[in-house]
């Protein structure tokens, strides 16, 4: 059983330890400290039998703009729902504060990743050259938000 949940502080090394494994950019450490103290609404974590296997966090971008800035899951327990789980908890933090539109930047070399988004209605709208460190590109994807 997967319960996803706010990041707390003592996820911290676990957190770092996971982004280092399956994201392809190197964060320095202290960004993730950073973000729980300037971020904590938007910053969540799956956890399966006391380990933690997936992460997500979202920022505030613009006035009405949310921003998923990074979202990993363990390998072994990829395409089992955990990222959309967490991508909707994303999601209902930025509807509640109204924002209309949420954007990301994602290699274009990331083919699961794109899927995944587009999966759920994000629209690539921009390839921007160079974007990453080591000069990969990027998509901006973006998905416009309805409320009824
Ligand atoms: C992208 C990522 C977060 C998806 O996590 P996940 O828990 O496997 O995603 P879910 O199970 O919720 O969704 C799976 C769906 O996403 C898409 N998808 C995910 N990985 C895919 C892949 N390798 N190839 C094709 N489609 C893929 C498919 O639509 C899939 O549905 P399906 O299994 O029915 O075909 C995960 O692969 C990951 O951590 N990747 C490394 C980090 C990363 O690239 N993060 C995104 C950029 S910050």
């Amino acid at each position: 059983m997967y319960i996803i949940r706010h990041f707390q502080a003592k996820d911290t090394f676990p957190v770092i330890h996971l982004a280092s494994n399956v994201l392809t950019e190197h964060y320095d450490p202290s960004l993730f400290s950073y973000l729980y103290e300037t971020n904590p609404w938007c910053f969540f974590v799956c956890e399966f039998q006391g380990k933690i296997i997936g992460f997500a966090i979202g920022i505030q971008f613009q006035e009405k703009t949310g921003r998923v800035l990074m979202i990993g899951v363990e390998k072994v327990f990829r395409r089992k729902g955990i990222a959309k789980s967490l991508l909707q908890q994303l999601h209902i933090e930025f509807q509640q504060k109204d924002f209309t539109k949420i954007e990301l930047e994602v290699k274009t070399t990331n083919y699961g990743a794109i899927q995944f988004y587009q999966k759920h209605q994000y629209k690539i709208v921009e390839k921007v050259h160079h974007f990453y460190q080591n000069g990969e590109d990027a998509y901006i994807m973006e998905l416009q938000v309805q409320y009824h």
